[in-house]
């Protein structure tokens, strides 16, 4: 017997093969509705270890551990059907050696079934991303501003403002990409640089605060609904979740205090 899906998702190669085509569209995803809902419209979902931030109140993605990528990994993958689910790699999982990230990359993909990893850094990881990818796993680079270098950066600067700073920036993209990774992130990044790393390397780009001319962009999902309190200035809001979220609890706590909750119908059965 065989048992097959249905829905085939996007694969590691499908999305490097889009490189100069039609733009990739991908967003964070930490939990499974919100996964179902972009699952809809985007080729890739990413669980970023900015889930601790965003959902867990950390200052930084530094003290994230990998039991929650796991956790939040499984989650997307239970909520989506069609999109690759690419999981990041945390802080202090795999920068040890290439051996130490394949253990750590192994398993998020055998405990969440996701379809790739993320890992930050430029040259320093060109080894590690050939190690994993020679071993079956495909690897997205994230190259610029790396949030879990916070603590040596000093803080959540955009990279490559001034043109000495090109070069450094660019040979990390060239290294990563030799390296076989099938996609780059690049974040907060002078346009023009962004621009000319698009042009060189022959991966597809992804860009957040970084050129509308990358080969794709990504936002962190609750950025762009409006629910994040606070949010980088490349940020375009699409909604106003957090508004609608705190009209909809205050009107539910004025009708419990008025004793007029309307109960439709005191059934568990579900609406239509
Ligand atoms: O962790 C994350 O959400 C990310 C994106 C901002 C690219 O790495």
């Amino acid at each position: 017997m065989s048992i097959q899906k249905t829905v085939r998702r996007i694969t590691a190669p499908q999305i490097a093969a889009r490189k100069g085509g039609e733009p990739v569209v991908s967003l964070t995803a930490y939990h499974a509705h919100t996964a179902s809902i972009a699952d809809k419209y985007c080729d890739f979902l990413l669980v970023g270890d900015s889930l601790g931030m965003v959902m867990h109140g950390f200052e930084s993605t530094v003290p994230v551990p990998l039991e929650l990528m796991i956790m939040h990994g499984k989650a997307v993958v239970r909520g989506s059907a069609r999109a690759l689910v690419v999981v990041d790699m945390p802080f202090g999982t795999y920068e040890e050696s290439p051996s130490v990230a394949f253990r750590n990359a192994a398993r998020i993909m055998k405990e969440t079934d996701c379809g790739a990893v993320k890992l930050e850094g430029g040259q320093r990881m060109a080894e590690t991303i050939d190690y994993l990818v020679q071993r079956g796993i495909p690897v997205m680079a994230h190259i610029g501003l790396t949030p879990q270098s916070i603590n040596v950066l000093g803080g959540f600067k955009t990279q490559g403002r001034t043109k000495d700073q090109w070069a450094a920036i660019e040979a990390d993209a060239n290294a990563v990409s030799e390296a076989g990774a099938f996609a780059l992130v690049l974040e907060a990044m002078a346009a023009p640089l962004a621009d000319r790393i698009t042009a060189a390397v022959p991966i597809p780009t992804i860009g957040i605060g970084a050129s509308a001319k990358c080969d794709g962009q990504i936002l962190v999902m609750e950025d762009m609904l409006g629910l994040s309190p606070r949010v980088p200035k490349f940020v375009k809001e699409f909604g106003r979740v957090g508004k609608a979220i705190e009209r909809a609890i205050k009107g539910y706590a004025e009708e419990v205090k008025a004793r007029s909750f309307p109960a439709e119908e005191n059934t568990y059965e579900m609406k239509e």
